[in-house]
C-alpha cells in the first residue's frame, strides 16, 4: 500500500487506519531519514490503539513501553525502540533488547531498525516514510493484513 499524506492529520488518518489493523505481537518498522515523521506516527498508533501515554522518542534511552491497563484492551503493551545509536547487532543482544521480539502479546514499533533486521522475523510490517515536501510525506506499507 502506498498512501501520500500532505499535513500530520492527513499522517494521523493514516495512523488510525493501520492502527485497527493490528495485532498483539506485530512489530513494525518504521524507515525513514531525519524527520520523516516516524515518532510523530507512533504517537497517533499509540493513541489510536487506546494509549494515553505521552510518546517521546526514544533515541536516547533506546526502548520505551507504553502500558495500557485497562481490562478491556486489546494489545496491553506497546515496545517502541529507536536504534539510531546503536552500531551492531551484538550490542542490540547484549542490553537483551531482542527479547521484546517474541513478547506475544505486546505490538513492538522500531524506528532505525536496520540493525535489527537479521534479528527479526519475515512477518514484520515494514513502513517506508519518504519526504516530499514540508509538509508532504509518502507511506510506503509492507506486510500489513
Ligand atoms: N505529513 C506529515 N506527516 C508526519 N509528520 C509531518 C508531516 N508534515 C510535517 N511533519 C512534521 O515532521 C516532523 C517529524 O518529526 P519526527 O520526530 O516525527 O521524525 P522522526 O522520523 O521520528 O525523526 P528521527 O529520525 O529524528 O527520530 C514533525 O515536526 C511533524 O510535525
Ligand atoms: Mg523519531
Amino acid at each position: 500500500m502506498e498512501v501520500a499524506t500532505i499535513s500530520t492529520e492527513e499522517t494521523q488518518k493514516l495512523a488510525e487506519q493501520i492502527a485497527s489493523r493490528l495485532c498483539p505481537g506485530d512489530i513494525v518498522l518504521l524507515e525513514g531519514e531525519l524527520g520523516a515523521g516516524k515518532t510523530t506516527f507512533v504517537r497517533f498508533l499509540v493513541q489510536f490503539l487506546g494509549f494515553s501515554n505521552r510518546v517521546q522518542s526514544p533515541t536516547f534511552v533506546l526502548a520505551r513501553q507504553y502500558i495500557n491497563n485497562e481490562p478491556s484492551a486489546f494489545i496491553k503493551v506497546i515496545n517502541h525502540l529507536d536504534l539510531y545509536r546503536l552500531s551492531s547487532a551484538q550490542e542490540l543482544e547484549d542490553l537483551g533488547l531482542t527479547e521484546i521480539f517474541c513478547q506475544p502479546d505486546a505490538i513492538t514499533i522500531i524506528e532505525w531498525p536496520s540493525i535489527a533486521k537479521d534479528l527479526l522475523p519475515a512477518n514484520v510490517i515494514e513502513i517506508k516514510i519518504e519526504v516530499l515536501g514540508e509538509t508532504e510525506r509518502k507511506f510506503y506499507v509492507q506486510n500489513l493484513r
